[in-house]
């Protein structure tokens, strides 16, 4: 018999709102239709500004928007069927087969539905169809829905960045006569800022009062416990091995890329970590990659990664304006690029990229380490599927390894592997909203498929 019989878990079902009372459930019941509801009121509340941009027609491009989206809501609350997309963009005809690969695995039509479908599906649908919703009613097409609500959180987290900015610049200027073991403190540091940055971002679209009071660097310790999995010394191994033989700290070509999640001080803290992987040479490069358009309500876009760096720029902070100069610098000189993919904002498991997005997958080989931001990365990642906790991460990969990679999440959707036995068991006697409240998070590291084990 072969060992892998023994040894490779059935893959398990999607997570679906076909449980009832799961978060998957109570999410497309009560949240999507909640957000829905905001997207229409943000259209409505911007109609002056349409007509003083687009006279009549921008009146006419608001109503026809808003009476799609108000029906997609109906279709949603009743558990309509899913339908085919009518726009005709770069990923519709992708989105379409898709939608005919799961009605071929259900068997019927009609039960590709709202509450019947893989949640991980029908959420990033709805946010496929908000753009369809605007992309069929031009002049508005180009509008960000999400724009308001990312431009306040930056806002919201100026103290914290200022913060950081200042760390930041004291590691720079001795950045030269840094050891390695000081090196490796600061990575830690700022990888761990960078993954709570997920965090915090929960805490503002939740509405609550965001502003960081304590700085994000002295908050750490107390955080620490919470931590579920942190695998950021094989992190700091990978980006060490990268080096190629014969080459030092001062002539590395490592190359790291981040898979950005949201906008605002997650943002920042990406840019910041990215500014000390270069500055340090641990990497030569960082490619980012983010979203083609306003995606899962605050989630970076281009224009959100410009203005980001130019806001930081101009901000009144001696060492944040000297950070966005830097930064403006690395994107000039190459050393930093932006990249979207229509696949990033698909609702494809990353298992199957290869076979769906090949260029994308050839370009994520030439990374030396992938870091993905963010819990719907990680929800794409593990196939959002009832895993149990004690799965290995690897297993649950599913095959998926173009490189290296880093999952930097908080917890908020019910998905965790790799924990030790009876963690989970723990946690859910002792909290039992621990998957879903963006408290817990965790630093997972998967490397290159010939050395995978789980
Ligand atoms: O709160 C649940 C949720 O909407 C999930 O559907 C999704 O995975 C997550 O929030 C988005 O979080 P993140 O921005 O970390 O990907
Ligand atoms: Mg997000």
């Amino acid at each position: 018999m072969m060992a892998a019989d023994r040894t490779v878990p059935a893959v398990p079902p999607s997570l679906s709102a076909k449980v009832v009372g799961s978060f998957a459930y109570l999410t497309v019941r009560d949240r999507l239709p909640t957000i829905l509801t905001k997207v229409i009121d943000t259209i409505h509340r911007n109609k002056n500004k349409f007509f003083e941009e687009y006279g009549e027609e921008g009146i006419r491009a608001e109503k026809q928007t808003i009476a799609l989206l108000s029906k997609m809501r109906n279709e949603l609350l009743t558990d309509k069927p899913v339908l085919e997309l009518a726009d005709e963009l770069q990923d519709t005809q992708s989105w379409n087969l898709y939608l005919q690969r799961q009605q071929d695995l259900q068997g019927d039509q009609d039960s590709v539905s709202w509450f019947k479908s893989p949640w991980l599906y029908v959420e990033c649908y709805m946010y496929r169809r908000v753009q369809e919703a605007l992309w069929l009613n031009p002049p508005i097409s180009d509008y960000d829905i999400f724009n308001e609500g990312k431009t306040q959180s930056f806002f919201e987290s100026q103290q914290a960045m200022m913060t950081l900015c200042t760390y930041s610049e004291g590691v720079n200027k001795n950045i030269e006569e840094l050891s390695r073991n000081q090196l490796l403190e600061h990575f830690n540091k700022l990888l761990q800022v960078s993954l709570w940055g997920n965090k915090c971002d929960l805490s503002i679209s939740a509405g609550q009062d965001n502003s960081q009071k304590t700085s994000p660097i002295d908050s750490l310790n107390s955080l620490q416990p919470f931590i579920l999995v942190n695998d950021s010394n094989m992190v700091w191994a990978a980006l060490i091995a990268a080096q190629r033989p014969g080459q030092t700290e001062k002539t590395t070509a490592v190359r790291v890329d981040i898979v950005l999640d949201n906008s605002g001080f997650e943002l920042f803290t990406d840019l910041v970590l990215a500014d000390f992987l270069v500055s340090s040479r641990l990497a030569r490069e960082v490619h980012f990659h983010g979203k083609c358009f306003p995606w899962f309500v605050s989630d970076v876009t281009a224009n959100d990664f410009q203005w980001t760096i130019q806001q930081t720029v101009a901000a009144n902070h001696k060492w944040m304006s000297k950070s966005g100069v830097q930064w403006k610098s690395h994107l000039k000189e190459g050393v930093w690029s932006y990249h979207d993919h229509p696949f990033w904002t698909q609702p494809h498991e990353f298992c199957d990229m290869e076979a769906d997005a090949p260029d994308l997958y050839a370009t994520l080989q030439g990374a030396d380490l992938v870091l993905f931001k963010g819990d719907l990365n990680y929800r794409k990642l593990t196939g959002d599927r009832e895993w149990a906790h004690t799965v290995g991460f690897n297993t649950a990969l599913r095959g998926f390894a173009p490189a290296p990679l880093c999952s930097l999440r908080t917890l908020k959707a019910n998905v965790q592997v790799g924990l030790q036995p009876g963690q989970g068991e723990t946690l859910s006697s002792q909290d039992p909203d621990w998957m879903t409240s963006g408290k817990y998070a965790v630093i997972q590291f998967s490397s290159s498929e010939s050395d995978r084990k789980d």
